[in-house]
């Protein structure tokens, strides 16, 4: 079966690319960097052509309110017209668990926009909706940050490990559409402040974590049920103690980088590297700094393993070719 993902050079869309793959299918990664673009329309019919099933995983490269929402509304319409153009049976789609209760924030009025055009598409769908990724937790903090502190509402949250999502999305592509949406949840809930402490604390990072429960989350208010599942969430089985003591090192690293490369928001209106959108002064937004997160840091990041990875190598090709013993 032939299977397109859009935004499969993303965090989720490359391990769903290689979970499909491991299945044996054939599977497209689309997006700018393939020549694919959903909001251009560029290069889109040419790689839905024969396609049975497409997933959506694409984000917003800059989650200021209003480009965000073009973002979602157009790269959405436009797919949908070129899915039924290519007769494309199953559409399915990440999202995000609580949507519908964060529409102050724009950024979820835009995930709105993203499924209501979904559902008013002729195309079977599936819509998947995941707590926050572990990956994100890093940027939850920055995002909270001012000089050492970290001020967070103590709401519960039920966060998810990617790899997690990815096999969960990839699930769906294979089966029959659901005409509905899905909730996925991580195995445990655990209060916003206790989360970005323990990630904290497993990265060296000495900031200090206060509770208050008149602080923000990305500039709107939360409760208890904002981030939460509701009754009957699928639950998958990594637990974030497990996922913080494997990637601990990654962690680290993450954090030293946010911090030495003065990501911060006093020092990082002028640097370009941290601007919303390429050539804008604005100064930089606190959701900027998630997607400079989930995006260019991760890219930072692999280069930093394969750097590492590299220098192993030669240290085993030193060790084997050294002096006999
Ligand atoms: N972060 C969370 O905790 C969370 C929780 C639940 C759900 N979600 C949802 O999960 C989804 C995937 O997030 P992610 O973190 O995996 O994203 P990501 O790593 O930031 O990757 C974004 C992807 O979108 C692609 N893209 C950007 N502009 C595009 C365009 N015009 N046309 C086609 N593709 C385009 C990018 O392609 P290039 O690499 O070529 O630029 C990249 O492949 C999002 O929809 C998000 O709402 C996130």
């Amino acid at each position: 079966m032939k299977i397109v993902v859009i935004g499969g050079s993303g965090l989720i869309g490359k391990k769903v690319v290689t979970n499909l793959r491991q299945h044996g299918h054939e599977v497209v990664p689309a997006s700018p960097s393939s020549g694919v673009n959903t909001v251009t329309g560029e290069g889109l019919a040419q790689s839905l052509a024969g396609a049975q099933v497409v997933v959506d995983v694409a984000n917003a490269p800059s989650w200021e309110d209003n480009a965000v929402l073009a973002f979602f509304e157009t790269s959405g319409r436009n797919l949908l017209a070129a899915e039924v153009a290519a007769g494309v049976g199953h559409h399915v789609a990440l999202s995000v668990v609580g949507t519908d209760r964060l529409l102050a924030s724009g950024y979820f009025r835009a995930k709105m926009a993203q499924e209501n055009l979904i559902k008013a598409s002729p195309i079977p769908y599936t819509i998947v909706r995941a707590t926050q990724f572990f990956e994100f937790v890093g940027g939850i903090a920055q995002a909270a940050t001012e000089g050492q502190t970290v001020r967070l509402p103590p709401v519960l949250m039920q966060p998810i490990m990617s790899d997690d999502v990815a096999a969960v999305v990839a699930e769906a592509a294979l089966a029959e559409p659901l005409n509905g949406t899905v909730e996925l949840a991580g195995p445990e809930p655990i209060r916003q402040d206790e989360l970005v402490r323990q990630f904290l604390k497993a990265t060296g990072d000495a900031r200090t974590v206060i509770a208050d429960p008149k602080a923000l989350y990305y500039g709107i208010a939360v409760n208890d049920q904002s981030l939460t599942p509701g009754d009957h969430p699928r639950l998958t089985p990594t637990r974030f103690a497990d996922w913080l003591s494997r990637n601990a090192f990654v962690a680290l690293i993450f954090s030293t980088m946010l911090l030495s490369s003065g990501c911060q928001k006093k020092t990082s209106a002028t640097d370009p590297t941290f601007q919303s959108t390429p050539g804008s002064t604005k100064p930089l937004e606190a959701a900027d700094l998630v997607g400079y997160d989930g995006k260019r840091l991760r890219k930072s990041v692999d280069h930093i393993k394969e750097a590492n990875e590299k220098h192993n190598q030669d240290i085993e090709k030193m060790a084997g070719s050294g002096p006999d013993q």
